[in-house]
């Protein structure tokens, strides 16, 4: 038997209620795998700057340190609460992008899957749908607008200013590149690259690189979209996406345009890799509109959970009863508030879970 750690960064808002989730599928695994998981909880975010000053704690980070992979719920307050904190210090400044930087997790992988027996949770018609939609978005997660120099001040003429810079290397597209080209290889060999080489330098080098990269996949066919008319084309006709790969910001947006296409963010869960770490969050927020209610769709949150297994652990087998476990509990008939249909049964957030490990029991 063999035992791994896993970090869980608490978050805010919904955080802390779908984590609780999150480890009761990862209990559950256990019981069905050779596999033993230690879960060291550690704070994580604006609860954890009110706590003990900092969103991303010395200790959190020794935690994450010496951890084999970590789980991380939503961070962020609305946006009242989130002006009681210093600018820097606010968890997506002081503590996210700090997280990403840390362990260098340069691919995120967001999946927008819908299989067809749940077409009716997207807001796009049954025809559109089809038999089901099964993207895989890969947003770069380390480098552009989020990691580039800024700087604000007042020019001469009292005018205030603020520059942002967008910054890329060579090696940073070439590695995530080279993610793209692999998991096409592992799919449909269909790769779409978003771009805006139209207007921004930026994506001129990540479409030349593209190139050059692509040479050592033969097998894949590249197409190129521009990202305005990416976002069209996800709403009139996503399936003729399989592997979509992008820049920070741009996959930012388009990702959650892909939970919109899903019918809720609540059916997003993520894997932010790096060479030598990964994590794994819900691509959604902390949702504070709806924290404390027992209502947040786990979905995302027990997904990333699946991830973890298959990326961390090479735990496949176990990856997909979890993946079919949650599935199952809608095609059962049952649907979490933000999903809610005529002639569906609406369940909380720890039902939800409840019956999914009551799934992986059976299976
Ligand atoms: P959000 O994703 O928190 O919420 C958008 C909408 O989706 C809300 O109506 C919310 O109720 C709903 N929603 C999200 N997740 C849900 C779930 N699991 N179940 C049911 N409904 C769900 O986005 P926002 O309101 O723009 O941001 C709130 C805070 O979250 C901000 O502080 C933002 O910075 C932060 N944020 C954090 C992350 C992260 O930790 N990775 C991601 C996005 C936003
Ligand atoms: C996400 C979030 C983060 C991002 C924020 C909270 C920093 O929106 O993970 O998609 O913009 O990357
Ligand atoms: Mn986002």
């Amino acid at each position: 038997m063999s035992v791994k750690k896993i970090a869980l960064l608490q978050g805010d808002g919904i955080g802390p209620e779908v984590m609780v989730e999150a480890v009761k599928a990862i209990k559950a695994i256990e019981k069905i795998s050779d596999m033993k998981f230690e879960c060291i909880n550690a704070k994580f975010g604006a609860s954890a700057y009110f706590e003990c000053g900092a969103s991303f704690p010395e200790e959190t980070k020794a935690i994450c340190d010496e951890a084999d992979a970590i789980i991380k719920a939503p961070i962020g307050l609305n946006k009242e609460d989130s002006e009681k904190i210093p600018v820097e210090e606010r968890p997506e400044r002081g503590a996210l992008l700090p997280l990403r930087r840390r362990y260098d997790t340069y691919a995120n992988f967001r999946p927008i899957k819908l299989p067809k027996a749940l077409a009716d949770f997207s807001p796009l018609k049954p025809e559109i749908i089809g038999e089901g939609l099964d993207i895989m978005m890969i947003r770069e997660l380390v480098g552009g607008l989020y990691f580039g120099k800024k700087d604000r001040g007042v020019n001469a003429d009292g005018n205030r200013y603020v520059h942002e810079q967008l910054e890329y290397t060579e090696n940073q597209i070439k590695r995530i590149m080279h993610v793209a080209f692999k998991e096409s290889m592992g799919r449909t060999k269909v790769l779409t690259n978003i771009h805006k080489s139209n207007v921004l330098m930026s994506s001129v080098l990540w479409n030349e690189v593209l190139e050059e990269v692509a040479k050592d996949y033969p097998e894949v066919e590249v197409k190129h979209v521009i990202v305005d008319a990416a976002a069209t084309a996800l709403c009139l006709n996503p399936r003729q996406f399989d592997v979509m790969v992008m820049e920070n910001m741009f996959g930012d947006i388009l990702s959650d345009q892909g939970g919109g296409i899903l019918g809720s963010l609540g059916l997003m869960p993520s894997a932010c890799v790096g060479d030598e770490k990964s994590y794994y969050e819900p691509s959604h927020g902390s949702a504070p509109d709806i924290a404390g209610k027992g209502i947040a769709n786990p979905y995302s949150t027990i997904g990333s959970v699946a991830l973890m297994l298959e990326k961390s652990f090479d735990m496949k087998k176990e990856a997909d009863i979890l993946w079919s476990a949650m599935q199952k509990v809608f095609t059962d008939g049952f649907s979490t508030c933000d999903l809610t249909r005529p002639g569906m049964k609406n369940i909380g957030t720890s039902e939800f879970s409840d019956k999914v490990i009551e799934n992986i029991l059976a299976s």
